[in-house]
């Protein structure tokens, strides 16, 4: 008989894409299978964002586009879970704006969610159930990974830093860190299975192992990972700067398999606006954390996150943070438009910035930002790299991968080598990617 088949929409960051190959493991506990198309799903799952208003529309449309396929199709079931759900009255709100959807979770229930599936068959009602605050860690929840050769692995979920434009503390709960032992195994089992690099994640990295005893640090976890047999890459993120230690960065240089490659959101060079956003480090602080990585770890990459049109950002504060940019000369940098956000602090601050202000300066930033990045290409032409292949770009007729810190390399090979490392040679800068010859 043929297996039923899933089909799961993500938005957001990596967190939610390793959540989706969660939920997937899950699917594939059921006794489902994978597919690509909508139309062919019989079990459509979202796992939803709301870190933006826009990721939060998206799902939106998306969700409501369905409503004519359920009805030709009653058996199709429609589940809908992530940060979004887990905002205060927003499941109730979800439900009523799409009362075909059929299963609506949050965050904190997610590996629960084989239950509310086998509920929903069995009673067949609709089931709502978010579960109001965070548990303790749950380990064993089954993943189909689906980002090979790299690997997401978790080492703890939420929060606590409530940054004053920031959802994420309130829809995923204070920080909890998973086991040293547990991580060290999970690790040790990827690269067995032939995964070749491990990222770890967590919204404050730098934090990890605050929640234990004395003796355990995200320094000597990494340390620790990256001491594994075999070949492998390790990265990880988000580093928050005001954590971020010389312990950190001697960890990386100590250990050839840490990629020398940091991400550390700086948000705004202001030190007015980082004060109200509550990031408890000033622009001085943020430079000196970037001299000591870069003294510390010859080379290191770093790319980073910043925010224009904070409430009350003047154009004064956006030159600060522009200056910022243009002194730091990150390795590569998300630029965001603020976005009030229900029930953070900054949402009720007075002094909303208008769109056209904050389309400018933003585009200043990505225009500054883009001549950068192509500064950075040229200076790889010529060299030679050691590049993880991720896959094959059927028009290119060029297999791609990252270098380690991070660039997108184009290259060609009469061989297979999606999965392997492979020396290339860098020829030619295009944008933000590079293209090369391969010299094995
Ligand atoms: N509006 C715009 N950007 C935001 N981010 C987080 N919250 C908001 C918001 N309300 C950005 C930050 C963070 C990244 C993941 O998303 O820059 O580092
Ligand atoms: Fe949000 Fe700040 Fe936590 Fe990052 S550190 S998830 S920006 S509250």
């Amino acid at each position: 008989m043929e297996k039923k088949k899933y089909h799961i929409v993500t938005y957001g960051c990596q967190m939610n894409v390793h959540e989706s190959e969660k939920l997937a493991g899950i699917m594939q506990q059921l006794g489902y299978e994978e597919t690509d198309e909508t139309e062919k799903a019989d079990a459509i799952l979202f796992n939803t964002c709301c870190i933006r208003e826009n990721a939060e529309e998206r799902a939106y449309g998306n969700i409501g586009a369905l409503k004519n396929l359920k009805r030709e199709k009653k058996d199709l079931i429609i589940a809908v879970g992530g940060c979004m759900t887990q905002q205060s009255g927003a499941a109730e709100k979800l439900k009523k704006t799409f009362p075909f959807v059929d299963i609506v979770f949050g965050t904190h229930n997610l590996e629960d969610f084989k239950r509310l599936f086998e509920k929903k068959l069995s009673t067949k009602k609709s089931v709502l159930e978010i579960q109001a605050r965070e548990g303790s860690v749950k380990e064993g929840t089954p993943k189909y990974r689906t980002s090979y050769p790299n690997a997401w692995v978790n080492i703890m979920y939420g929060c606590n830093n409530f940054c004053t434009y920031c959802i994420v503390p309130y829809v995923r709960g204070r920080e909890r860190s998973r086991k040293v032992e547990d991580i060290v195994e999970e690790c040790r089992e990827l690269i067995a299975q032939g995964y070749k690099e491990i990222t770890l994640l967590g919204q404050n990295v730098n934090s990890y192992g605050n929640d234990f005893e004395e003796g355990v640090n995200f320094a000597k976890l990494i340390a620790t990972i990256a001491a594994l047999d075999g070949k492998f890459r390790l990265r990880f993120m988000t580093n928050h700067p005001k954590d971020l230690s010389r312990e950190v960065a001697y960890a990386i240089k100590e250990n050839p398999k840490i990629c020398r490659a940091v991400h550390l959101p700086v948000q705004s060079g202001s030190n007015r606006i980082l004060k109200a956003m509550n990031r408890r480090y000033t622009r001085e602080d943020y430079l000196e954390k970037l001299a000591f990585l870069k003294e510390i770890v010859p080379n290191c990459a770093v790319t980073t996150d910043v925010m224009v049109g904070f409430p009350t950002e003047t154009e004064e504060d956006f030159n600060d943070t522009y200056d910022l940019m243009k002194t730091a000369r990150f390795h590569g940098a998300f630029t965001f438009i603020y976005s009030p956000r229900s029930g953070t602090m900054a949402a009720n601050l007075d002094g909303q910035i208008p769109e056209e202000v904050s389309k400018a300066r933003i585009s200043k930033l990505i225009d500054l930002q883009n001549g950068i990045n192509r500064e950075i290409s040229e200076e790889y032409i010529t060299k030679t790299v050691e590049v993880l292949t991720e896959g094959y770009d059927e028009k290119k007729k060029m297999y791609f991968g990252r270098e380690e810190f991070g660039k997108m390399i184009y290259f060609a090979s009469d061989k297979d080598v999606f999965g392997e490392f492979v020396n290339v040679k860098i020829t030619k800068a295009n944008g933000i990617s590079l293209i090369g010859t391969t010299e094995n």
